[in-house]
């Protein structure tokens, strides 16, 4: 009996191959659904090596255009825009994110106007901008939720007036989608698209950003009160449907590697895209053992096929350039 189904199937006849194989394959590793996140410094007059993101760069906004120019012509089409602001325009409160005229809002006019074709997602956070690296406003001993918000629709209404395609609320604050959709159809940016970071993990994986952006906490609140506890699950859905609820176009799980199962969760159980963070610690995980030449490059797309096969519609990595410049030889 069990000889016979043996002799039956065999699955192994689907691998004979790379033709076959491909032929089979379920998933495939589009670069049409990479984005690539760039820092950009509103100080620097040339492009800094980022030490614990070995080759990424902090870039001035000189090498950004040439960056992006390259990234075009490589057929990575979508960025994420990450700034460096000098400290001396951090406050407590992050007042330099509300103006419409701050260096974020003045490069995303300039991008769009040089590049219309590129799709330019911005994040909706305070981080880059409060001197205590939180992504928030700090009333007592807290990141006050409600105040916060405040800010967050301001700055998402800018961005969107300045031209971002998308903006990406990754701050973790409840209510701040709605808030956001609200007053984008109030300033009449209809298609402007929400995709909002629903289930953002407080993770250790998010160290080399912070040294990239220039946010390291210097304050003794734990972003544990707002990101979520890495040991649920079933509240990532329920950010997942209450963000859609609230006016979300697309969703996020971040990080991306150790939370596969919330991504397949998420995308099983709700009915809009989900896309992927490869964040910066996993980027680091991954080239160090590249450049110590404990892993071939092989790595890449195979942590990259993860997340397709969890059910990412479209993953943020810092490896979406090296993936497109390598593309005829893993695809
Ligand atoms: C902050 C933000 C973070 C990342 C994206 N947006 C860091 C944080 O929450 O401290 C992390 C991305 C990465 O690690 O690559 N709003």
């Amino acid at each position: 009996m069990l000889n016979n189904l043996f002799q039956k199937v065999r699955p192994r006849r689907l691998r004979k191959n790379k033709v076959i194989r491909n032929l089979v394959s379920e998933t495939k590793l589009f670069k049409s659904k990479l984005i690539q996140p760039l820092f950009v410094s509103d100080s620097e007059q040339e492009k800094k090596a980022i030490d614990s993101m070995p080759g990424q760069y902090l870039h001035s906004r000189k090498t950004l255009f040439q960056e992006v120019h390259e990234l075009l012509t490589l057929g990575i089409n979508s960025v994420a825009l990450f700034p460096n602001i000098s400290n001396c325009k951090k406050d407590i409160n992050g007042t330099e994110a509300l103006r419409s005229d701050n260096f974020v809002c003045n490069l995303v006019s300039e991008l769009k106007a040089e590049f219309p074709q590129l799709v330019l997602i911005t994040d909706v956070a305070l981080d880059p901008y409060t001197d205590s690296g939180h992504d928030g406003i700090i009333v007592g001993d807290d990141v006050d939720n409600d105040e916060t918000l405040k800010s967050l629709e301001i700055m998402a209404a800018n961005l969107a007036n300045a031209g971002a395609d998308i903006v990406a609320p990754s701050d973790m604050m409840d209510g701040r989608v709605g808030r956001i959709r609200k007053k984008l159809e109030e300033e009449n940016h209809k298609d402007t698209i929400i995709l909002s970071y629903s289930a953002k993990y407080a993770s250790e994986f998010y160290g080399p950003f912070r040294d990239a952006v220039g946010s390291k906490q210097v304050q003794g609140i734990s972003k544990d009160t707002y990101q979520m506890d890495k040991r649920n699950l079933e509240e990532a859905v329920k950010e997942a449907r209450l963000d859609l609820d609230e006016g979300a176009d697309i969703l996020m799980v971040k990080p991306g590697m150790p939370y596969l199962d919330v991504i397949r969760e998420i995308s099983s159980k709700v009915d809009a895209p989900v896309f992927a963070y490869q964040v910066s610690g996993e980027y680091a995980m991954l080239q160090l053992g590249i450049d110590k030449k404990i892993f071939k490059h092989n790595v890449i797309p195979e942590t990259l096929i993860s997340f397709f096969r969890a059910g990412s519609s479209s993953v943020i990595t810092y490896y979406a350039k090296w993936v497109a410049e390598n593309y005829d030889n893993i695809s």
